[in-house]
């Protein structure tokens, strides 16, 4: 297939990328590199031996949009460009609201204008906010966010939503991932934030590299089994070949779906460290702090929708994706900067 990929120089997208071109797909990139770096699909060339179509671009600029949708048949779009830092978006929301949703909308509209209705849009478990019932499924209502870019996606769901019942030539998947980390395992592609990790795992990378002294816990007093929070780390590798699923599920023409991407294990915080240490004999050095506001004791998804109806299941565990953290960071340790 055609695949339109923006956000495709990001810490996902590039995963994605590279499934896309190892199964043998066309991909055109698109992104503003505001938060990444070309050098991953150069990377991406010289671990596939293909080459991804890159514009430098916005999707805030709607000509261009026009312009390339145009210009090009794509079989299917997925979007993953947007700005994801959780506490920026508290700070600057307007900048968080123009980007993300005005960005989707333009987008939108370009395809539609050309007749290209098959979307991949990449969601949050934030959207269900502090969950009522886990491991949580597609049916639990979706909730109260906790900050603006959780809004921007469950707003965006909710555009998408409103464009698929309005208008049924629209396919389109929703994924939900749940926490990705991890990287490709030749340690050539991987996730590199700029600043100080927000995240809980380039944390602990960069504490492991030498670049962070500790880690600070944020909160030892939730009610889980240890204390500390509980998530759904998934590799991002699973995730990306979610996409690949959800590609083979926009042929079916199904309208719009909607799937966690999660592999139904909760790891809290300090099960996380501790295997780090074990998978990579290093150890963390850690102190327990406040909690940090906005976050929830627990998260973790039941994925058996996606397995049901997509066939995909996480194959990764928590050692896998610690092992393969660290080969990304050990051997990049100013991320594509090196
Ligand atoms: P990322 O920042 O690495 O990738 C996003 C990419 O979008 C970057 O390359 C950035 O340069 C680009 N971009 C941002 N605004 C743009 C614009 N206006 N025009 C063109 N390009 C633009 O983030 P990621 O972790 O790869 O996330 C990909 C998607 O998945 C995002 O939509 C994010 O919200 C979503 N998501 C991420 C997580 C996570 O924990 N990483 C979890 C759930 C959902
Ligand atoms: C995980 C756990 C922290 C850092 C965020 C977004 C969410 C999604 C994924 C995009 C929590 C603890 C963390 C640290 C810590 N992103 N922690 N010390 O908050 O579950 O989800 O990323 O859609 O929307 O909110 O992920 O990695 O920040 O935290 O103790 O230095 O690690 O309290 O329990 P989170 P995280």
């Amino acid at each position: 297939m055609k695949v339109f990929v923006t956000g495709g120089s990001g810490y996902i997208g590039s995963h994605t990328v590279l499934q896309l071109l190892r199964e043998g797909h066309e991909v055109t990139v698109l992104d503003n590199l505001s938060n990444s770096s070309e050098e991953s699909l150069a990377r991406i060339q010289e671990l596939t031996g293909k080459e991804a179509g890159f514009i430098k671009g916005d999707i805030l600029d709607a000509a261009l949009l026009d312009r390339i949708c145009s210009e090009n048949r794509f079989d299917c779009c997925i979007h993953f460009a947007g700005l994801k830092a959780v506490g920026e978006s508290v700070q600057k929301p307007w900048e968080y609201y123009n980007n993300n949703i005005t960005g989707t909308l333009n987008l939108l509209k370009a395809l539609s204008d050309h007749n290209m209705k098959n979307f991949i849009f990449s969601s949050s478990a934030t959207v269900y906010g502090d969950p009522e019932v886990i491991p949580i499924t597609e049916d639990c209502p979706k909730g109260v966010c906790t900050n603006p870019y959780g809004w921007t996606k469950s707003m965006i769901e909710q555009i998408l939503m409103d464009m698929a019942k309005a208008d049924k030539e629209w396919n389109i998947v929703i994924l939900r991932y749940f926490n990705p980390i991890g990287a490709d395992p030749s340690g050539r592609i991987g996730e590199d934030p700029t600043g100080i990790p927000n995240n809980l795992m380039p944390y602990v990378t960069q504490v492991a590299v030498g670049k962070l002294e500790k880690l600070g816990v944020f909160g030892d007093d939730y009610d889980t089994p240890d204390g500390t929070g509980v998530r759904d780390y998934i590799h991002v590798s699973d995730l990306a070949d979610g996409h690949i699923k959800a590609l083979k599920k926009i042929t079916e023409k199904a309208g719009l779906c909607i799937y966690n991407l999660g592999t139904g294990n909760g790891v809290s915080v300090l099960e996380l460290v501790h295997s780090f240490e074990k998978a990579n004999g290093i150890k963390i050095p850690y102190v327990i702090k406040d909690r940090r506001p906005g976050d929830i004791a627990a998260c973790y998804a039941d994925a058996s929708k996606a397995e049901a109806e997509l066939g995909w299941k996480a194959e990764h565990d928590i050692v896998d994706m610690c092992r393969d953290s660290w080969r990304w960071q050990s051997s990049n340790p100013e991320g594509y900067r090196s």
